[in-house]
């Protein structure tokens, strides 16, 4: 809410509307909110709290500047995208998200756009199941991975979130340290699912479109991928200047210009990750458009 700085009368875009936590902020600092999530039940949920200033769509954040716009909402003071999944999704089984939990393997969070994850486990090459989980999952032992898990699925379809987990743990030679050894696959998977990275690359545009000249664009991200996503946008928007051998300088940099708000990333206090663990990985960045 302070980095966003809410003022009464302003008009924010959520563009990852969850439960509404953020977008309740907001309005209770007196703001009105347009709230996008591509999710069914988190939409259903939060308009029937029927909130007066706020504007729920389902969508997806890639669309972002298309969905305010045939809205009305043509020029906003703030976007905020908290990225990844939501709390009420990692904790039905039945969404297949979490190792922890037996359910389907699907992930999706848009449940009306295919593929699901078990769709990428049973249908894709290893080869190809070996450069997801490298890539969104940044798993060193992903051929590994892979050549277990074409393996296994030739015994029968892979179809639920615990018998992958115990695949890849079988695979990696069961638990070590303080993850579970399926963290990472899982990661990758629901990544590649919902083209996490992708969406963000659009909303970041679509956001800074929108934004008024001195609005601010919000992100946080819970892994490293998203975050240097964030990082190198908001880093070529930001610009340099580089100095003329005639004299005088010239800026390098991606349009609209932006400067930063945050200097370095911020992470939750102590005091909020001791009763919200969820929090320990999040990473707030932030930048303000430039007036032209
Ligand atoms: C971490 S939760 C946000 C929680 C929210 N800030 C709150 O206060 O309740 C992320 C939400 O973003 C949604 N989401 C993720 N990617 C999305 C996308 N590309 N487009 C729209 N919604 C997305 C998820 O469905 C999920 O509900």
């Amino acid at each position: 809410m302070k980095v966003l700085e809410i003022e009464p009368g302003g008009r924010y875009v959520d563009g990852t509307l969850g439960r509404a936590g953020h977008a309740r902020g907001m309005i209770e600092r007196g703001a009105k909110v347009l709230g996008i999530d591509r999710d069914d039940e988190a939409v259903t949920e939060v308009k029937a709290l029927g909130l007066a200033e706020l504007e729920v769509v389902k969508g997806n954040h890639g669309d972002l500047a298309e969905i305010a716009r045939s809205h009305g909402w043509t020029e906003v003071d703030g976007v905020l995208l908290d990225l990844g999944v939501s709390s009420p999704q990692l904790d039905e089984a039945e969404r297949g998200f979490s190792f922890m939990r037996e359910g389907p393997l699907d992930m999706r969070m848009d449940r009306d756009k295919g593929p699901t994850a078990a769709d990428l486990v049973n249908g894709l090459d290893a080869s190809e199941l070996a450069a997801i989980l490298k890539e969104l999952g940044e798993e060193p032992r992903s051929r590994q991975i892979a050549g277990a898990i074409v393996k296994a699925r030739a015994r029968g379809r892979i179809e639920t979130t615990l018998r992958l987990a115990e695949i890849v743990e079988r695979a990696v030679g069961g638990r070590r340290g303080a993850h579970h050894p399926a963290t990472r696959t899982f990661q990758a998977l629901r990544m590649k699912v919902n083209d996490e990275l992708g969406e963000l690359e659009r909303a970041l545009t679509g956001a800074l479109e929108l934004l008024k000249p001195g609005g601010r664009l919000a992100v946080i991200t819970f892994e490293s991928l998203s975050d240097r996503t964030v990082k190198s946008f908001f880093a070529a928007h930001a610009g340099r200047e580089v100095s003329l051998q005639a004299g005088g300088s010239r800026w390098e940099g991606m349009l609209p210009k932006v400067k930063a708000v945050t200097r370095k990333a911020i992470k939750a206090a102590e005091e909020e990750t001791g009763t919200n663990p969820r929090a320990r990985s999040a990473k707030l960045r932030a930048v303000e458009k430039e007036k032209v």
